[in-house]
């Protein structure tokens, strides 16, 4: 299954909450409703409290009113099951529901997401209510979706999660024997010689100063795949429920973009298409929200994904909550659809009067008026979404370059001693994505078992765990003459994070070409800068400045591309690539952690040598996207900057915003702010637009 298929264009809306405040404000809010072109509505999210007002007894009057008015007035309705967040005599009556912390202090009655994942009263209880909801809603018009708890995440640390914690080790490692090897117990005298001897790695057991700071990265690896996989099944448990009485409808839960705790990936088979909550950190960091949006879309193979929620202005959970500036909204819901959304949606329609968030943006305010700049702003992108219609929907994203993401690697770097901690996993993967979207080649973040065969480029950061079958995947990009990109720390571990007895990078290096003699780690005072030659005048000249990680290489095949110039191994290899005897291929090495615009560099010149490049990758501050769906081409541009930019356009189509004609060829001038959506053939005639700017 995928994203809804009966829907006519993208779905506009969000968290609706009116049990919230009386009736009689609910006809202001439809009124606004209708001005701001507002078609689907997700209700319930906080509602069990309300529906089950003690164990026993279900009440659905108030929720029958919501979901009824919303029929009345033509919605279309996301419904949550309401498990977000737990009633007070569920955790009263039943203690063992809350969660028990890291520190081993288990949690009474408070908050929000914080059920033990393995409370089996929590499975019947929830299973239960969402069972109820589709079996009185499931026939409702316009259910466009299913909305199940929200926002997954956390840990729990209580008996029942060590109970099952063992059963899902049995499961995995069959033996003792085996996991004494896998986690390699000789190491300090843990070789277990019964199951129940095994407890969650916490502050009471292997951590000595944090979640990240463990003795045994195997068993707390192990812990973070096994709660990841025990909220998936607080997930499965519900769906299973819905699918009882609905068959049809598609099912998700809310993502959060890159959220470490839990491995999407291993969710993906499950959702029947994917949703996300965009509340970019930074005021303004358009590649870092790309970034979500394309990480998002890998996690199903491309298929298109809805926002499930965005602020309209602030957010509340910050300590400084900055507004977003006139235009951005629009700028950023904008960027969400290049990058496959089928659906924008709010937190929330109208500001709640209480509690955390009451300052939380909304569409409405606490005055209900309609004449803010925030409501204008959304009532300007509902109906320039209501007048596009259905063109955006159902798009695919082309991409020629892979770059893999992985949550193992990710959680293997940052609980491991002895690498560097101001290294941050995500923050590497972001500079090599950022790199590819400044110029605005196309990425599809995908996991390390995705199918690799239809990529020219794989860009592979920080591949420390190799998994499966991953080095046969990638030595079959490269013999058919693909390129690929590595750094530092790759090729160190197999999947139970022991160490290869071998050279490093270990099953990599004859791909590399490269062997890692040293590698010597620096906190962030020192910079070491380093040098290369230029690709036009070949002069030496700096070509990147590295911290925290320096790798000494020492080039087996591989040409050095660049070398250190400080420190005693200044003048050694630090940045290396193997001609691939393949076709036109190159494996590129980076041995140390190097700056943004080191990473500019080598990605430049990696994506130049394929081909990669397109008529948009010189102007700075444009995004550029593209979707293909059916015979039609969706190109998007999107103007970041402070700054009017002219793109000069390289095939023929007309925008659908202004509904203006462009011709391959004509400078079309982009404000800042500024968004074009040209629509064109699939296969486009694409005039040679560089050639013709420079006669
Ligand atoms: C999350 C939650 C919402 C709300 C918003 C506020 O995304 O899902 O319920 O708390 O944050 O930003
Ligand atoms: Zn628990």
């Amino acid at each position: 299954m995928t994203t809804p298929q009966n829907t006519s264009k993208i779905l506009y809306g969000g968290d609706y909450n009116p049990e919230q405040w009386p009736p009689s404000i609910w006809d202001d809010d439809y009124s606004a409703f209708d001005q701001a072109a507002i078609d689907t509505l997700t209700v319930g999210t906080f509602s069990w409290s309300m529906i089950q007002p003690d164990k026993s007894r279900y009440d659905f009057s108030t929720l029958d009113q919501i979901i009824q008015r919303a029929v009345d007035e033509g919605r279309h309705v996301v419904l949550s099951t309401a498990t977000g967040a737990m009633p007070p005599w569920l955790v009263t009556e039943f203690p063992e529901v809350a969660r028990t912390d890291f520190e081993g202090r288990a949690h009474v009655y408070g908050q929000r997401h914080n059920h033990c994942p393995n409370s089996t009263v929590f499975a019947e209880f929830s299973g239960r209510l969402a069972g109820l909801l589709a079996e009185r809603y499931s026939t409702v018009p316009d259910l466009v979706a299913w909305h199940v708890g929200n926002e997954y995440g956390g840990a729990c640390y209580c008996q029942k999660c060590a109970a099952e914690f063992r059963k899902w080790l049995q499961k995995k490692y069959g033996s003792l024997d085996s996991l004494n090897e896998s986690w390699n117990t000789t190491f300090w005298s843990h070789r277990f010689s019964g199951w129940d001897q095994i407890v969650p790695p916490n502050a009471l057991s292997e951590h000595w100063k944090g979640p990240d700071y463990t003795a045994f990265q195997g068993i707390t690896l192990d812990y973070m795949r096994f709660m990841s996989d025990s909220l998936l099944a607080n997930f499965r448990n519900e769906k299973k429920a819905i699918r009882n009485h609905d068959k049809v409808t598609p099912v998700t839960t809310n993502f959060m973009g890159p959220y470490r705790p839990i491995d999407y990936h291993r969710w993906a088979e499950s959702l029947d298409f994917v949703s996300w909550d965009n509340y970019p950190a930074s005021r303004d960091d358009p590649a870092s929200i790309a970034f979500g949006h394309d990480l998002m879309r890998g996690i199903k193979q491309g298929q298109p994904f809805w926002i499930m929620e965005q602020s309209p202005s602030i957010t509340a959970s910050r300590d400084v909550n900055p507004v977003k500036r006139p235009g951005v909204l629009r700028l950023w819901s904008w960027q969400a659809v290049a990058h496959g959304a089928d659906a924008v949606l709010y937190f929330q329609m109208r500001q709640s009067r209480g509690a955390c968030e009451k300052y939380h943006g909304a569409v409405l305010d606490h005055s209900g008026r309609t004449d803010t700049r925030t409501f204008r702003e959304v009532s300007e992108l509902g109906n320039e979404f209501r007048h596009v219609g259905e063109h955006t929907l159902f798009g695919r994203t082309p991409s020629q370059v892979a770059l893999l993401f992985d949550w193992d690697n990710w959680w293997a770097c940052e609980i491991t001693d002895g690498l560097n901690r101001n290294v941050k996993y995500l923050d590497v993967i972001k500079r090599y994505y950022t790199a590819l979207w400044k110029i605005n080649v196309s990425v599809d973040i995908v996991s390390v078992d995705s199918d690799l065969s239809g990529y020219q480029m794989v860009v592979a950061p920080i591949l420390h765990m190799l998994k499966a079958d991953i080095v046969d995947r990638l030595e079959e990009v490269e013999s058919r003459g693909g390129s690929i990109v590595f750094t530092f720390w790759s090729g160190r571990v197999d999947s139970s994070d022991n160490a290869f007895q071998m050279d490093i990078p270990g099953p990599l290096k004859s791909l590399c070409g490269v062997r890692v003699l040293e590698t010597d780690s620096a906190g962030p005072d020192v910079l070491n800068p380093i040098i290369g030659r230029d690709r036009d005048t070949g002069e030496s000249v700096q070509i990147a400045e590295s911290e925290f990680v320096f790798e000494i290489l020492s080039p087996e095949g591989a040409e050095t591309v660049g070398s250190y110039g400080e420190d005693f191994y200044a003048g050694s290899p630090a940045i290396t690539r193997n001609v691939s005897a393949h076709g036109n291929g190159e494996i590129w090495y980076v041995g140390a952690d190097i700056n943004q615009s080191g990473v500019d560099w080598v990605l430049r010149n990696a994506a130049t040598h394929r081909g990669l490049l397109n008529s948009y990758s010189d102007l700075t501050d444009l995004e550029y996207c593209v979707r293909v769906h059916g015979d039609e081409r969706l190109q998007f541009f999107l103007n970041h900057g402070t700054e009017s930019i002219s793109v000069t356009m390289d095939s023929s189509g007309h925008d659908l915003l202004s509904g203006c004609s462009v011709i391959a060829g004509d400078d079309v001038c982009l404000n800042p702010g500024g968004v074009l959506v040209i629509s064109g053939p699939r296969e486009p005639h694409v005039a040679d637009a560089t050639k013709r700017v420079l006669e």
